[in-house]
């Protein structure tokens, strides 16, 4: 009998790629995934370990996984809990069968056979860059698609649980990457998202991520590049000058600063100041004035005072954030910041998250309002909810409702006409207009 699967993943993209990942090599094992609401013979939770709630949402899942009647489905704990918890999360909970790592998941049909005889095995060696290889080709991919090229985090930020989780920093070589991209592109693919802890720390010998971004954009087919998460650090000029010279890169960037006080980024050991991100952000937008910016920020950092947070504040209203991921700071077992002396308490970290989400709401509205009136290019990836009515991506990453015949991969023109708190109404723009124009 053929297996059926499901994998649940958390947290970040790199967790969405990992999952696809799994799903790919479970169906070249012969299994199918589970249909939409029926029960899978396994269950693959791919968790993030990145803030407290996405572990304990992590175990209440395996909890839930188990059914009236006290059976359940072959449960694999995989992502980061799996890598930071191992043979803990088996303690915590009888009903997992198997932990596996991120940097081991090319395992899960050896392990699951495991589990078959038997036994519960762990796996979080973090072995950099083996389960590439043992991966299956790439075949059907989504319209927009991730590709994952480096891996693992040596910043070392005191808040962080990534370093541990992940490893160290580790480049995919070029010619994989290449070859990936491709077969994604043959497999339908017309937007590329580059993932990586530093994505723009990417290197090859003497090629760096600039030169690895102008490579993938020669690929035919291929209509958009887009890269997360960057390192302020890591912002070298080449990589600013590929947002000047390549069109199929477009015009956003999430680059976290995470605070706006140099005295917090330093107990972060961010290595850059407020000014320095604010400098790179000048060069960035000399380079491609359209841009659009999004970041992420922790409130409630040890030590954060009230004239630190002013400071994060402060650093929002310089900067004008298309989008931004606001967090209260959450202590990670292991890492440095969780036994620094000053711990903010819970309700001044709420109070803080608050005021800087109504200023980040506030921009971003500012920021999809400043755009109506404006014509522009959307990829189709999603049919909408009223009949004739297709969404699409602009290049600024906002959703475009947008009534039209197109299909999804498609790549419309429309003129932007309304904007909503988090996506925008569009009007395609027939050959007539495009002529008259
Ligand atoms: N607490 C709160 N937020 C965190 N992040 C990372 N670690 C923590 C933590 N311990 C946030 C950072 C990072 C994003 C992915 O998650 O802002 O950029
Ligand atoms: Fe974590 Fe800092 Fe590395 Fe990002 S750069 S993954 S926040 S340690």
């Amino acid at each position: 009998m053929t297996k059926t699967f499901q994998i649940k993943s958390f947290g970040c993209q790199m967790n969405v790629y990992d999952g696809e990942r799994m799903a790919e090599l479970l169906s070249a094992e012969g299994m199918t995934p589970a249909a939409a609401g029926a029960e899978a013979d396994v269950v693959v939770l791919n968790t993030c370990h990145i803030r407290e709630k996405a572990a304990e949402k992590a175990y209440s899942e395996v909890g839930r996984l188990t059914r009236e009647d006290g059976s359940k489905p072959v449960i694999a704990l995989a992502g980061c809990v799996a890598q930071a918890e191992g043979e803990e999360a088996r303690r915590r909970s009888k009903a997992i069968d198997l932990v596996v790592g991120p940097q081991a998941y090319h395992r899960l049909p050896a392990m699951l056979r495991e589990v078959e005889s038997g036994a519960r095995p762990v796996d979080t060696d973090l072995p950099s860059l083996d389960k590439f290889a043992a991966l299956p080709r790439r075949r059907r991919a989504g319209v927009s698609a991730f590709l994952s090229v480096q891996e693992g985090c040596d910043k070392f930020c005191t808040y962080c649980v990534v370093p541990y989780t992940r490893g160290a920093e580790v480049s995919r070589p070029m010619a994989d990457l290449l070859e990936e991209a491709a077969q994604l592109v043959e497999g339908g693919t017309r937007e590329l998202t580059l993932l990586g802890q530093n994505v723009n720390a990417w290197e090859d010998g003497s090629a760096d991520f600039a030169s690895l971004i102008h490579r993938i954009a020669d690929l035919e087919g291929l209509e958009r590049i887009r890269y997360t998460t960057s390192h302020p650090i890591n912002m070298g000029e080449a990589l600013i000058e590929a947002h000047r010279d390549c069109a199929k890169l477009m015009p956003y960037l999430h680059l976290p600063v995470q605070a706006g006080s140099d005295r917090i980024l330093k107990a972060m050991n961010r290595h850059h100041t407020a000014e320095d991100y604010l400098r790179v952000l000048d060069k960035v937008r000399a380079a491609r004035p359209d841009i659009a910016i999004s970041g992420d920020f922790i409130v409630g950092f040890p030590g954060e005072t009230e004239e630190d947070f002013a400071a994060t504040l402060g650093i929002v209203r310089q900067v004008g954030y298309a989008s931004a991921f606001t967090f209260k700071y959450s202590a990670r077992p292991g890492t440095p910041a969780a036994t620094m002396d000053g711990q903010v308490p819970e309700a001044v970290k709420d109070e803080r998250l608050q005021r800087l989400q109504a200023l980040v709401a506030e921009q971003s509205r500012a920021f999809n309002a400043s755009k109506v009136g404006e014509t522009t290019r959307i990829l189709i990836d999603r049919v909408g909810r009223k009949p004739g009515q297709m969404i699409g991506k602009s290049p600024w990453l906002q959703s475009v409702f947008v009534e039209t015949e197109a299909g999804i991969g498609d790549m419309v023109e429309v003129r932007l006409t309304g904007a909503l708190p988090n996506s925008l109404s569009g009007e395609l723009v027939t050959k007539e207009q495009q002529q008259a124009a």
